[in-house]
């Protein structure tokens, strides 16, 4: 049978408790919430909602250009971000890819749909997961793709852009198209250090993928673009899924959504404090934080001496809150977990549920320790 391997399953988890209302940190979307306006562009696009939505998103394009500093002929908006990775697996079909292990799961998902072979680069626990130069060494000739993703999915680690630009350079050696998956970017402090835009021109084996999901909190709205000089690629993509996968709705969603100046300003001051404060507490209450650079935080349990805790995130639901148990990510396994970095009441219940829990352990721990 299917299994669904992504955060957010709030239907899945209100059936297992049979309660309505979840607290779900299992998705890392803005915990500003959809943006008011956002909600009135979609209200007022209702009206003309019997038409067919623009297939080459127009003025959205335009828009995306003005905004992201580019040129709109560089620019496809898909269904989500993960439109456009599937799209993309579609247009090339690579034979060979390589991929971090662990990182957002769609990028295999497509690259199996064409029968491709994944080569994986195993991030070490040692090196903090992050991405070593021996990544290089691994591209060759038979790579027809590379993804990157940064900050990556699930541990919220960064690449360098030197370091993408020499994975960059030695893939245009090896005529290797490279992803550099952005959809979390926005989140991170000094977003600019990190982000390749400025190497769209000078590499066309670069394609950058972005969501309007994350940042704008509209996951259910659906809309994610691509950045790419090459516009055969685009072409391509385009012709690799339907002509309307932007629905009139998420296009008026997002020409709204990049004028909202102020709620960009208001997520980048509360991003950063609530990360603080939930490493700081997590971090007190035993666990072992990783990367966790974005909006949301990675961490282990059952660390040497330190807090043990099994099947953390059923007992948490048993309470009322989701979070993202990682053992399904290539390269995890049940000791990890990653949780959405949301507003300080919500993250003030996720801290005193987990001490209830840890509380629980003990006890039964202790229970268990008389009965012998
Ligand atoms: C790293 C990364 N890229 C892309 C996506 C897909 O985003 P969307 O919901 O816009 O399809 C996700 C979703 O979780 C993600 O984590």
């Amino acid at each position: 049978m299917y299994e669904y391997v992504h955060g957010g399953d709030i239907y899945s988890a209100k059936e297992q408790i049979g309660k309505e209302e979840i607290l779900d940190f299992s998705v890392n979307t803005n915990p500003l919430g959809l943006p008011d306006e956002v909600k009135q562009a979609i209200e007022e696009a209702l009206a003309d909602s019997e038409k067919y939505p623009d297939p080459f998103c127009r003025e959205l394009t335009a828009a995306l250009a003005n905004y992201e500093k580019t040129n709109q002929d560089y620019i496809l908006c898909g269904n989500g971000a993960s439109d456009i990775i599937f799209r993309l697996a579609l247009a090339l079909k690579p034979k060979k890819a390589l991929l971090c292990a662990p990182t957002f799961a769609d990028y295999e998902k497509a690259l199996k749909t064409v029968g491709c072979d994944i080569d994986y680069y195993y991030l070490s626990i040692d090196e903090d997961f992050l991405v070593g130069i021996d990544f290089i060494d691994k591209i060759n000739t038979e790579t027809d793709m590379v993804y990157i993703c940064n900050p990556n999915n699930p541990t919220g680690q960064l690449c360098s852009k030197s370091f993408i630009q020499n994975v960059l350079d030695r893939c245009r050696e090896t005529k290797t198209v490279v992803l550099i998956d952005e959809c979390f970017i926005d989140f991170i402090d000094q977003a600019e250090d990190y982000s390749v835009q400025p190497f769209v021109e000078a590499y066309s084996n670069l394609v950058i993928l972005k969501a309007f999901t994350k940042i704008y909190a509209m996951a259910g709205i659906r809309l994610g673009y691509t950045i790419t000089s090459n516009k055969l690629l685009i072409e391509k993509m385009r012709t690799s899924g339907q002509d309307w996968g932007v629905s009139s709705l998420a296009q008026a969603a997002g020409i709204s959504a990049l004028k909202l100046t102020d709620y960009i300003k208001e997520t980048k001051r509360l991003i950063p404090e609530e990360r603080i404060f939930l490493i700081r507490e997590l971090t007190n209450l035993g666990f072992e934080i990783y990367g966790s650079k974005a909006n949301y935080i990675f961490f282990k349990t059952n660390v040497a001496n330190n807090v043990n805790v099994s099947n953390l995130n059923q007992r948490l639901l048993s309470k009322g809150i989701l979070i993202r148990a990682c053992s399904n990510y290539i390269n995890l396994d049940s000791d990890f977990y990653r949780v959405a970095v949301k507003k300080r009441r919500d993250n003030m219940k996720l801290i005193e549920a987990l001490k209830d829990v840890i509380d629980d352990e003990n006890n039964d721990d202790n229970l268990r320790w008389v009965s012998r």
